[in-house]
């Protein structure tokens, strides 16, 4: 009987809501008041067998918690409500949400090389944006007259001196000279980093833009060496199966000089407009240090050798992402930015 009657009142409380405070005034007289149910359901307790209080006990304190707990829930929930209404806001509306940021792609194509060199045993390491002729040209075996050299390609910013041109890097294989004259051997080391040259800004080129350098010296490294790495690093990169090419080239700083091309991402060797129908499309430069570049920077080219690669993050990216305008990258447009949402940190 009395069990009965908690049954049903336990579903009653249950089932009720409200976010006023009137109604919920109503279920406190109803059930927590002087006269209420739980004060008469207690007073018939009083009245049941010993054997039956040993387990209605029990019950009926469980459901006295639950018409308390029911109560303040809904308490709290209508002075809420009270407040928000007394001060002109709408609970109901729905929120405005947080807007998630996005990571650059060239920060995203950055660091999904950085991680690939890391499993190969490549430390990050990085150098000064405002660079000396030394570091940028001459230890890197340029020669006095190279066009590089020229007022065209190079932001200069202070001609001549004791010390030679101060300028822009032009690209990062200056950090190889940095890193190679402030150590010992071996080193394996990719030196991503801005670079700069005084083009006219298009959608083909810019005055900045970014690259990746890589340095690897030791005892007996060889051309194997450095075709191994590279083809390794095309596979995470881009997808197993994707085919490289060396072309033999000219680097002042290598010897032999090469260019790296991979079967093209995009139409996978059919031919299409990014590759220009070739099927092949060019990533970076690589090749042997040139040992004059070794003795430039101190380190005997007869017990060591090395090979240097150095490739440009814009070209990575766009094939990744077929953004075929340098512009864009720069640009901070966030309907292209927001594009690239992902889920790294
Ligand atoms: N520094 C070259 C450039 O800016 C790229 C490069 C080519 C770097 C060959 C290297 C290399 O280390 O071995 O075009």
């Amino acid at each position: 009987m009395l069990q009965e009657k908690i049954t049903q009142y336990t579903a009653e409380i249950n089932a009720f809501s409200t976010d006023h405070a009137d109604e919920l005034e109503q279920f406190r007289i109803k059930f927590l008041g002087t006269k209420g149910i739980i004060k008469d359901i207690f007073d018939e307790f009083k009245a049941v067998s010993p054997e039956e209080k040993r387990t209605l006990g029990k019950v009926l304190n469980e459901f006295k918690q639950l018409a308390e707990a029911k109560y303040q829930s809904l308490k709290d929930l209508t002075e809420v409500a009270d407040t928000a209404k007394d001060s002109g806001l709408d609970l109901t509306l729905p929120g405005e949400g947080f807007e998630v940021g996005a990571r650059h792609p060239l920060a995203l194509v950055r660091r999904e090389i950085v991680e690939i060199f890391n499993k190969l045993g490549f430390i990050v390491a990085e150098g000064p944006e405002i660079e000396d002729d030394w570091h940028n040209f001459s230890a890197l075996n340029f020669p006095e007259e190279h066009p590089a050299r020229d007022m065209q390609d190079t932001f200069f910013i202070k001609k001549g001196g004791e010390k030679g041109d101060i300028a822009l890097r032009t690209h990062t294989s200056s950090v190889q000279v940095r890193m190679m004259e402030a150590g010992k051997p071996p080193f394996r080391a990719i030196m991503p980093g801005r670079v700069y040259r005084n083009e006219a800004i298009s959608a083909r080129a810019h005055c900045f833009f970014h690259q990746v350098e890589g340095l690897y010296v030791d005892e007996n490294v060889s051309f194997a060496d450095l075709k191994q790495t590279l083809f390794y690093f095309v596979q995470e990169l881009y997808g197993e199966g994707t085919k490289v090419r060396f072309r033999p080239s000219y680097f002042p700083f290598t010897e032999p000089s090469a260019e790296m091309d991979i079967s093209c991402t995009i139409c996978k060797g059919a031919g299409c407009q990014m590759c220009k129908y070739s099927g092949w499309v060019e990533i970076l430069g690589c090749g042997m240090v040139d040992p004059n570049v070794l003795e430039n920077c101190g380190i005997d080219s007869k017990k060591y050798s090395g090979f240097a690669f150095g490739m440009g993050i814009e070209r990575i990216a766009n094939l990744k992402f077929e953004i075929k305008d340098l512009r864009l990258f720069s640009e901070n447009d966030a309907r292209f930015l927001k594009q690239y949402k992902t889920s790294l940190i």
